[in-house]
């Protein structure tokens, strides 16, 4: 009988890729709770209104990018391109602008966009995502910006540019657009790729940022963003590269920077690597204070940014695996109940660590020891209970000592944690 296929652009993830994500997470959750974030679990279903009204309807994600479909009611719902708007829902649902003046929340997971599959590049992606909601100073985005990159840093991530740009206010951000406009209408647009053809009229800024040499070549003479920014735009951008510099933030400034998603205003940024092909921005994100007034909430800021999680995966070392503390060996059936019953109270101690009581040669059953990555393999033969004692090998350098089974938990803990 034939098999079913897994679907284009959506991967299984089995160790170390799931454990990687695992460090991600555990790390993520480790940095943010120093900042005061809170962990927020929203939907992968939404509305498919929410994100034409939060994303943009002549963005390339809303245009071409969702799994849009009719529910049994003919209701139309897509799973979500990105966590930004469900947030957003969430928080206007939740009224947390009554509880608190600033809400600072994250959330982790699948998000689906119908892109075309490449390296760094999924149908099916996972992201950290991190919003503060309630601040419209350049602190809440210099701050956001260096505990992105405290969490990238602390995850061993290297070798990342930030770069960083400023889109300005509905106050002069069509003037703008108007610049760039008439900049365009008097240049020869026979060169522009198919997409920035159509861009021209719906959202000429998105030509600015586009990949495409001959898009790059045509708009290098184009008017730039930060020279027709207002005084309070300028003033704000200003502040945040001060807060950043007085950190010691590296930094590139792009005026090219301008971000798929429509909702943004004044501050953009990425996070980029040299290290994975054009996919090459590893996190993004920015300011955007009108999104929760579009969205029938009240006036509220807000600053935030997504990591893709499979591109960090791509970066950190897979070999930096998850141990367990130990694999016990039970290396005859008679002692297979005394190696449960340990192995139990090990794991209900804190220990993590695995059984085998499959039936083979030492050789193997250390062979299988050694793969596991475990820190300590416990031997139990017949041997070690008549004499009332547990084996214990340690695998970083092979000194083996045997000991009664009641100090082999303080022996197992304090030797992890020397490690
Ligand atoms: P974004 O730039 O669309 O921003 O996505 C953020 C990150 O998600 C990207 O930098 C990339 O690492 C990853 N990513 C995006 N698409 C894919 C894909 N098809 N496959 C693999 N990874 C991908 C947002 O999503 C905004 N919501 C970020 C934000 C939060 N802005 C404010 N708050």
């Amino acid at each position: 009988m034939s098999r079913v296929t897994r679907i284009k652009g959506f991967a299984d993830m089995f160790p170390p890729e799931s454990d990687v994500f695992t460090r991600m997470q555990d790390c993520a959750r480790a940095v943010f709770s120093r900042y005061g974030f809170m962990e927020l679990r929203t939907p992968v279903l939404e509305f498919a209104e929410l994100f034409s009204r939060s994303i943009g309807s002549e963005t390339d994600v809303v245009q071409k990018e969702m799994y849009t479909f009719s529910d049994r009611k003919g209701r139309s719902l897509s799973l979500r391109p990105e966590a930004t708007a469900g947030v957003m829902r969430a928080f206007l649902d939740a009224s947390l602008f009554s509880r608190e003046p600033v809400s600072r929340l994250f959330t982790m997971g699948p998000m689906f966009r119908y892109e075309r599959p490449q390296l760094g590049r999924m149908r099916q992606f996972h992201q950290i995502n991190c919003e503060c909601l309630g601040s419209d100073s350049p602190v809440a985005d210099a701050e956001l910006i260096a505990m992105l990159l405290l969490f990238l840093a602390d995850l061993g991530v290297k070798d990342l540019t930030l770069k960083i740009n400023s889109l300005g206010c509905a106050e002069c951000r069509p003037r703008y657009r108007a610049a760039l406009a008439a900049y365009l209408a008097q240049v020869d647009q026979s060169t522009l790729c198919a997409d920035c053809g159509r861009r021209v009229l719906t959202n000429p800024l998105r030509v600015l940022d586009c990949k495409h040499p001959a898009c790059k070549a045509l708009t290098a003479q184009a008017p730039k963003i930060l020279d027709c920014q207002c005084p309070d735009c300028g003033r704000h951008f200003d502040a945040v590269l001060a807060f950043l510099r007085v950190q010691d933030v590296g930094f590139e400034q792009d005026h090219r920077l301008m971000r798929g998603l429509d909702y943004y205003c004044r501050t953009t940024f990425e996070v980029v690597s040299g290290a994975i092909g054009a996919q090459a921005a590893v996190a993004g994100g920015g300011r955007y204070d009108g999104l929760v007034k579009t969205l029938g909430g009240p006036d509220i800021p807000g600053v935030g940014f997504a990591c893709g999680m499979e591109r960090l995966a791509f970066l950190l070392d897979k070999k930096q695996r998850l141990r367990p503390d130990f694999y016990l060996l039970a290396l005859d059936a008679t002692v297979q109940l005394q190696v449960f019953v340990l192995g139990q109270k090990l794991r209900a101690a804190g220990l993590s660590g695995l059984l085998n009581f499959t039936p083979a040669g030492f050789k193997s059953l250390m062979r299988q020891a050694g793969r596991s990555g475990a820190r300590y393999c416990l031997i139990i033969g017949q041997n070690e209970t008549a004499a009332g004692l547990v084996t214990v090998k340690n695998m970083n350098n092979g000194v083996q000592n045997a000991m009664p089974e009641a100090d082999v938990f303080h022996f197992l803990q304090a030797g992890i944690f020397h490690d």
